[in-house]
């Protein structure tokens, strides 16, 4: 089986570390590179958690640092749910492993034009590095096979009452995105909120026995009690399913709509609009996830841990 060329675009936070993890080892995929946004918390932070990431577990993936803040808006974090250093709970050894050079939009640019059309992409972070990207080189958009990103709602926002995390991070950049004419997947929270791995589903990983499934529970040990902020019981693990998607989309049930960006300054900026209906009669531009297999979800997760030594 061909396995499936992705670049992982990501703000490491808590969900972001255990997607990486799933993306670095599961046999469907060709991880190529990661590139790294600021987010839930600045780049300097969410840079050096991807890098504490990949050494503890000897994931061998170059490594970008890219955008340190949104085109347009006021940069914005998300310490009360990922703590100060935006991945608390785990610790990790003194750290050795360094970032890549080259800036991540220029990592991202000169991959995507020396590809053959075949790259996926998948962030699951604020959109600042492949909006601007687009911005600089345009011709990558036909370059992009498909985006599959974690972001956005149908239903209710988290960070405002009408927004997403991501998406209120850099609205500009997602509407670049979102109507950039990719194909694009969103698994927005009304489908990744029902993804919480509670106390059955960590002890589950932590007794796989290996570092994976141990780092699994310290990070969501952590993510647990952090997520009352969200009034959720338990931590979901957002970004999972953006990755889980590329290796069993047969386990999600989806609905293509039109979806946009609202961009004015009011209560829904930040908002992915999704016509749901289709009241606009406009071109369905995403596919939108609506729910998952959780059973089959947590065993792929489990199946990629085990594979870690
Ligand atoms: C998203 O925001 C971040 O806090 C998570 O990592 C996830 O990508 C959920 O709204
Ligand atoms: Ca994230």
């Amino acid at each position: 089986m061909e396995k499936i060329k992705m670049i992982l675009d990501c703000d490491t936070g808590h969900d972001d570390a255990i997607a990486l993890m799933l993306a670095a080892k599961n046999p469907s995929i060709d991880l190529l590179g990661v590139t790294v946004v600021a987010g839930n918390q600045i780049l300097e932070k969410t840079l050096r958690n991807t890098l504490n990431v990949c050494q503890h577990l000897g994931i061998d993936v170059p490594v970008y640092g890219g955008m340190s803040g949104p085109m347009v808006r006021d940069q914005v974090v998300a310490d009360d749910v990922h703590g100060e250093s935006g991945l608390d709970g785990p610790v990790f050894g003194e750290l050795k492993l360094e970032a890549q050079k080259e800036h991540a939009v220029h990592y991202l640019i000169r991959t995507l034009m020396e590809s053959d059309g075949d790259i996926t992409l998948v962030p699951v972070g604020p959109l600042s590095n492949i909006g601007m990207a687009m911005r600089l080189e345009p011709a990558i958009v036909k370059k992009i096979k498909r985006i599959v990103l974690m972001g956005g709602a149908y239903g209710l926002g988290n960070t405002t009452a009408a927004a997403e995390f991501n998406i209120y991070c850099d609205p500009e950049a997602a509407h670049i995105v979102f109507t950039s004419g990719v194909p694009v997947v969103m698994m927005g929270l009304d489908l990744t909120n029902t993804a919480l791995a509670d106390m059955q589903v960590i002890e589950r990983m932590e007794a796989i026995g290996n570092k994976a499934g141990k780092l699994f529970g310290d990070i969501m040990r952590f993510t647990f009690h952090s997520q009352a902020v969200n009034g959720l019981s338990a931590g979901p693990v957002h970004d999972v399913t953006a990755v889980a998607y590329l290796i069993a989309p047969e386990i999600y049930n989806t609905k293509d709509m039109h979806v946009d960006i609202e961009l004015n300054r009011g209560f829904c900026y930040g908002r992915t609009v999704c016509d749901y209906n289709d009241r606009f009669g406009l071109d369905k531009n995403v596919t939108v996830g609506l729910s998952l297999d959780l059973p089959k979800f947590w065993d792929i997760v489990e199946n990629t841990l085990r594979i870690y030594d």
